[in-house]
């Protein structure tokens, strides 16, 4: 990414660690009411740091959450605000989500502005959440609620909307910043736009390094995807976006039972394959073209074809050693996801590929990572005497047969193949539902969004 310069001066971020250890607690175990700081000041220098950041700069700073990192401001100043939208170089029509220490802080958003914060009288949080928030926060999971008017938030952060959405992270480093700030944090993902959402600083810092000051570093992700998003003022109640809380657990929720989806599952847009070019909303994307595979009780089945359309596109190529493939793999694919001793016929001739690996695997993160050579023989050269036909670099990632570990790397490995700067991705989706309570709906509607073209 080219220096940007944003309030007349160009940035170079700073990654600061911030140690692991106790970093604060909740008052009284399950209340929610209040967050407590830890008492070590050495515990708290680098999150004093980044909220004297956050309460005097106009430049957002990249923190760490249970979700993915996100890029915070002071919720309440519009300059700061502002801030986000400039760094990210995201539409400001898109709404972003506030984030909270602790209930005491999100009573007090709900409070009009000027109004004298002594005791409400009357709790201003609506009963359809309650249910939810008891059972899921501190947690990946964000409510809709009415802004007051006037409100204390800046008008930036709703984007014209009537309703804030605000969650409480279950992450203490971002409890106990956002409990130094004073403030709530606006937080959007600290991914560039169009981007996949970030799940470590090294991420942040690629994307948004040249136009912020600071990201604290708390390792990777534990979730990897966002938030789910709800809506309890209307009826049913929706999920408008899923996420790090399954639908199924929201369901079981009082009051939650008849909880609709608000967005569009395989059911919808599984059937539109391929798409045409241009007409998706480029979210979670990465350089690469990335073609989806939807879960079938066919392992492998599609793959064939793209098999025979690489040696092609290989015969094709100006450059015949640059082709790179990227496959990330989950649940049921096979090592080298058919690339390997695939057989067929190309233009009367019978072929036959291997994958030959060059790399052993290595773990990255939570995934291994392999990387291979692509070669192809025709049956004419099967007299053993000249060599396979190298067709292009394969780099190939298994996320790991567990959800939860394929939602933990997901962001991380379409990064990572672009850093490799492969042509294509091939991913292997998983079913919308495959476990009861899993958040398989989330890492498939991330994927839906980032791919180029879904083959069923
Ligand atoms: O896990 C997460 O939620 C992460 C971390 C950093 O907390 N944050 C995040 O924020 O994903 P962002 O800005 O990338 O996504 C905000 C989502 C969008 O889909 C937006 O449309 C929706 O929340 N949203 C926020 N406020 C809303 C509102 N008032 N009405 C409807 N949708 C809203
Ligand atoms: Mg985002």
């Amino acid at each position: 990414m080219a220096a940007v310069q944003i309030n007349g001066a160009s940035h170079k971020a700073e990654i600061l660690p911030v140690p692991t250890g106790f970093l604060g607690r909740f008052t009284e175990d399950g209340s929610l009411e209040h967050w407590e700081l830890p008492t070590n000041p050495a515990q708290l220098e680098p999150l004093q740091r980044a909220a004297r950041l956050l309460k005097t700069s106009n430049i957002p700073v990249g923190f760490p959450t249970e979700t993915v990192y996100g890029l915070g401001a002071d919720a309440t100043r519009s300059d700061a605000v502002k801030g986000i939208y400039k760094a990210k170089g995201r539409p400001s029509d898109n709404p972003l989500i506030i984030h909270v220490a602790d209930l005491k802080m999100l009573r007090s958003i709900l409070q009009p502005a000027g109004e004298a914060s002594g005791q409400p009288t009357l709790d201003s949080i609506p009963d359809i959440y309650k249910p939810l928030i008891q059972r899921f926060w501190p947690g990946p999971l964000t409510i809709l609620l009415p802004n007051p008017a006037p409100s204390k938030l800046a008008p930036e952060v709703t984007a014209g909307l009537t309703t804030f959405g605000v969650r409480m992270p279950a992450s203490s480093l971002a409890q106990s910043l956002i409990q130094l700030a004073g403030v709530p944090l606006a937080a959007p993902s600290a991914n560039a736009s169009t981007k996949p959402s970030p799940t470590t600083a090294q991420h942040v810092k690629y994307d948004l390094g040249e136009r912020i000051d600071l990201i604290l570093d708390g390792g990777s992700c534990q979730v990897g995807v966002e938030s789910t998003v709800v809506d309890g003022m209307c009826t049913p109640p929706v999920v408008l976006r899923p996420g790090g809380v399954s639908i199924d657990r929201i369901r079981e929720c009082e009051g939650w039972s008849g909880v609709v989806k608000g967005y569009k599952d395989a059911s919808e847009i599984g059937n539109h394959a391929p798409r045409a070019p241009g007409m998706k909303y480029k979210h979670y994307s990465p350089k690469a073209k990335v073609v989806l595979f939807e879960a079938t009780e066919y392992h492998n089945a599609g793959i064939a074809s793209e098999v025979y359309s690489v040696i092609e596109k290989h015969q094709q190529q100006s450059d015949p050693d640059s082709l790179k493939i990227g496959i990330v793999s989950t649940k049921y694919w096979q090592d080298s996801a058919g690339f390997h001793n695939a057989k067929f016929v190309h233009e009367g001739t019978d072929i036959t590929t291997e994958i030959v690996v060059v790399e052993q695997p290595v773990l990255v993160d939570s995934y291994l990572l392999q990387k291979g050579e692509l070669r192809y023989k025709k049956a004419s050269d099967n007299s053993g005497t000249k060599e396979a036909i190298f067709a292009g670099d394969v780099i190939e990632i298994k996320l790991g047969i567990e959800t939860k570990d394929i939602a933990h790397g997901l962001f991380s490995a379409l990064r990572e193949l672009d850093q490799l700067n492969v042509d294509v991705i091939y991913v292997e989706g998983i079913a919308d539902h495959s476990e009861d309570g899993d958040i398989a709906a989330a890492v498939m509607n991330r994927l839906r969004k980032a791919a180029t073209v879904i083959e069923k």
